[in-house]
This record gives structure tokens, C-alpha cells and sequence, in this order.
């Protein structure tokens, strides 16, 4: 049956950033599909308005942390270890963005995104080892999904260097974790968004929505169950035997990537 294939019904999830945008997006797909959610987000009144607004749905559950310390990382973890023996699901979603010049481009902004997009994945997923492994089976092994980005593929018109290196990085350390955890019976994923209407993207949206719509050959973009879908799919039954994979959700932008322009 099709409907068991991507049941994730009784499944507990940590989905970070949360709070909003894509984070929020697939939150809501896995609460109002019957699992058990908490979302984490540096500021805990957003992070609380949103557990509170999902809660009309099912259960969520608000754990505030900043991703950008390791302190913190670890901090979210012991919050998890405190109410959870066995996690079936971490999304790795948290991400920031920055652009500046190539010549003048910050320290700071370099090691921000590396903290949060890159480092705080790596060490979150490493601290609930113990709790993911405990939630796989050979039959539906735990998941791991990672938000990465087309822009970690192709090479972006922004001067976002970090961004991009950092979501190069995150699509790698999926393939590499996915050989490594199989032996756990947690797959490990990622999805690369294109463009989705969230804060993150506002800036752009605002001054070229138009050219970006028409960079999709879809032609449009992104919407919430685009997101949910493949959230929900990589966390099902149905993606069982399919592990270390980049997932495009983009309408097409890879796919057009070699020749953009008619001939
Ligand atoms: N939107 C797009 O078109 C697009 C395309 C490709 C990839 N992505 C990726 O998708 C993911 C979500 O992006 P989005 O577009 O939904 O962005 P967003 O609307 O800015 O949401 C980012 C989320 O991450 C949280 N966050 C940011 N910094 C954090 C930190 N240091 N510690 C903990 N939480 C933090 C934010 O909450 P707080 O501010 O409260 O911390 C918020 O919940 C990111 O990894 C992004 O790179 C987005």
C-alpha cells in the first residue's frame, strides 16, 4: 500500500530552524502526518510560536539553541537524550546565508556559516549516534537529511563563497556519512533546494523575482508541499534502500544547467 510506504506516523523527528521557512515547511508535513516533532532555532519566542502553532495539528515540541556554538550543539543534544530514548529522524536544516565582495569578504562571515551550515551538522548528528541508532531497523533504518542547496552545485551569481562552499561541503559529508552509518541503519540524505520563498531568499525575491521564476524551468517557485514531499519521502519506508543521494528539488534548474540559453 502506497499510503504505508510513506507512513511516518509514530516517528520522532528533530527538524532544526524550524521556526520558519523550509525548516517550518517540513515540520508541519511530518506533524500532520502523525510524527512526533521538535524544531530548534536560536530565538525561542519564534521558535515557541511556531511549536505553538503546530501544535494545533499534533506534537511539537520548541528547543531553543544558537547551532553556531558548539556548546549549543551539544546543549540540543542533551535536551533530545532528556526526553528520547530513540530519534528516527534528525533534519539538519539550520542554515544562514552571506555575500560580499570577493576582496573584502569578512572573517567572520566565513566561520559563521561554516559553524552553522557545515560544523553544527556534523557534530548534532555525531551527539544522537547513540539515539538514531537506537530508532533503526534493517527494514526502516533512521534518517538523517540534510538541507543543503543548488548552489553547492552550481556555482552561484551572489559573491556568497562561504554559502556555497559550505552546501558543497554539506552534499559531501552526506555521501561520506551515508557509507559510515549504513552499517547503523541510518540512511543519510540531502536535499538541495532552489529557490523557496522564505527571509533567507526575501532580499533576492524583492529585486528579481522575475528573473529568478524564469531561471526555473518549472517556472515558478518552490511551495511547501514541493519541500514536504521529498522530506517525507526520504524519511519513509519508500526510501528504505536509498542512501547518500542529493536530492534537487529545484524545478528543473539542474536539469537546464549546461545550455541555459536557446541556440
Ligand atoms: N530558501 C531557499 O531558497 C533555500 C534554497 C536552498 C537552500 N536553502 C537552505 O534551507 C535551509 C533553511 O533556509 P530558509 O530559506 O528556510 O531560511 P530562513 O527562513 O532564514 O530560516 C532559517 C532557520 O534556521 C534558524 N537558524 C539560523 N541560524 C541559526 C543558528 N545559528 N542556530 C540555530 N538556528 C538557526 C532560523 O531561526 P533563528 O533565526 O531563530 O535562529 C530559522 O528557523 C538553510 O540551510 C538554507 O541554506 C534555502
Amino acid at each position: 500500500m502506497v499510503s504505508q510506504l510513506f507512513d511516518i506516523s509514530g516517528k520522532t523527528a528533530l527538524v532544526t530552524g524550524g521556526s520558519r521557512g523550509i525548516g517550518l515547511m517540513i515540520a508541519r508535513g511530518f506533524v500532520q502526518n502523525g510524527a512526533k516533532v521538535y524544531i530548534s532555532s536560536r530565538k525561542a519566542e519564534a521558535c515557541e510560536r511556531a511549536a505553538a502553532g503546530l501544535s494545533k495539528y499534533g506534537t511539537c515540541i520548541p528547543l531553543a539553541h544558537d547551532l553556531g556554538s558548539m556548546a549549543e550543539v551539544k546543549a540540543l543534544a542533551e535536551d533530545i537524550k532528556a526526553r528520547e530514548k530513540k530519534l528516527d529522524i534528525l533534519v539538519n536544516n539550520a542554515g544562514a546565508a552571506w555575500a560580499e565582495p570577493f576582496e573584502t569578504f569578512s572573517e567572520e562571515g566565513w566561520d559563521k556559516l561554516m559553524n552553522v551550515n557545515l560544523k553544527a551538522i556534523f557534530f548534532l548528528s555525531q551527539a544522537l549516534l547513540p539515539e538514531l541508532k537506537a530508532a533503526g531497523t534493517a527494514d526502516d533504518p533512521a534518517r538523517i537529511v540534510n538541507i543543503g542547496s543548488i548552489d553547492g552545485i552550481l556555482q552561484p551569481q551572489l559573491e556568497s563563497y562561504a554559502y556555497s562552499a559550505s552546501k558543497a561541503a554539506v552534499h559531501h559529508l552526506t555521501h561520506h556519512l551515508a557509507k559510515h552509518l549504513a552499517r547503523d541503519q541510518i540512511n543519510v540524505n540531502a536535499i538541495a533546494p532552489g529557490p523557496f520563498e522564505t527571509k533567507m531568499l526575501a532580499p533576492v525575491l524583492a529585486t528579481a523575482r522575475k528573473a529568478i521564476e524564469s531561471s526555473v524551468p518549472r517556472g515558478r517557485i518552490g511551495e511547501d508541499d514541493d519541500m514536504i514531499g521529498a522530506a517525507i519521502f526520504f524519511c519513509s519506508r519508500a526510501s528504505s534502500f536509498i542512501t547518500g543521494q542529493v536530492l534537487a528539488v529545484d524545478g528543473g534548474i539542474m536539469a537546464a544547467a549546461y545550455m541555459q540559453q536557446p541556440l
